[in-house]
């Protein structure tokens, strides 16, 4: 593959398969979105896995293999979810943080519940766990590339405090908008979002955008082992970046490299 000749490549094929034949040390970032294990239990790609076991195993196996194609100063960025009954993402979690340095764990917020159960709470976040390839490494994250606008009338409220001599430039500060916390809060897309492309876990564009805003520079390259319907991509080719995205079933990768295309005629 010549990823440097081309701004964004969807491989067709299986993430163990395909990862070992990528360049080392060329990805910023890797944000992973795999299957869950058994929370979307009407596809068949979240229920490969006989056991737990089987399916953290392979998370290790595929996440070893991505190691030496990550800079040192990049982050993965790890999607994932419980089910109903379904925890393996906790094992997952652990497990994962030995071989991994923790460096945080950022909730998706997606705004609205998803009403599938009676007996607890309504759920209404996903979760991504964020590592890094050692304890001392320093990563980069550019908190000034995600700010947060305030609403009109907490500024109005924020200039009225008369502790800040220069209204000026107190406004042009408020106005710049604040650091995101780690918790994300960007709506889950709707059955008849004009978004929506086809894909049963579509990522919105915009919490995907915020992770490659903050965790790379422009011309950086972003790689995404389970594509799904391009949402990586989109977003790293609306904000200046690369990406390469690996995807299993040949009808997700139809419909990101059609997104990709539409991306580019959008943008021309
Ligand atoms: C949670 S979805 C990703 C959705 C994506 N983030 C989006 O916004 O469209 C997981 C994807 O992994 C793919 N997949 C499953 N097993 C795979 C494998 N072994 N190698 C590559 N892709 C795989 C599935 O086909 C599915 O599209």
């Amino acid at each position: 593959m010549d990823s440097a000749a081309v701004a964004h490549h969807i491989i067709e094929g299986d993430v163990l398969r395909e990862v070992p034949g990528l360049p080392d040390a060329h990805f910023q970032a890797i944000i992973a979105d795999p299957p869950y294990y058994q929370v979307l239990l009407e596809e068949a790609w979240d229920n490969q896995w006989a056991t737990p076991e089987a399916y953290l195993d392979w998370l290790e196996q595929w996440l070893t293999l991505c190691r030496p194609k990550l800079r040192d100063d990049g982050l993965v960025f790890l999607f994932g979810q419980h089910g109903k009954r379904e925890h393996t993402w906790l094992h997952a979690c652990s497990r994962l943080c030995r071989e991994w340095a923790f460096h945080d764990f950022v909730v998706w917020d997606r705004v609205v519940g998803y009403n599938d159960r009676s007996d607890s709470f309504t759920p209404q976040y996903e979760m991504i766990l964020v590592l890094r390839k050692t304890a001392d490494a320093t990563p980069y994250f550019d908190k000034d590339a995600v700010r947060v606008p305030y609403d009109e009338a907490t500024i109005q409220t924020y200039l009225r405090d008369k502790r800040y001599p220069d209204p000026v430039k107190r406004e042009a500060h408020l106005r710049k908008g604040k650091y995101a916390t780690n918790i994300l809060r960007v709506p889950s897309l709707k059955g008849n979002s004009k978004e929506k492309i086809g894909h049963p876990s579509q990522k919105p564009i915009r919490l995907i955008e915020m992770l490659v805003l903050a965790a790379t520079r422009p011309g950086d390259c972003v790689l995404d082992p389970f594509a799904g319907s391009g949402t990586t991509a989109a977003a790293c080719a609306r904000n200046g970046r690369r990406s390469v995205g690996i995807e299993l079933n040949a009808d997700y990768v139809a419909l990101a490299r059609q997104r990709l295309a539409e991306e580019a005629s959008a943008a021309s």
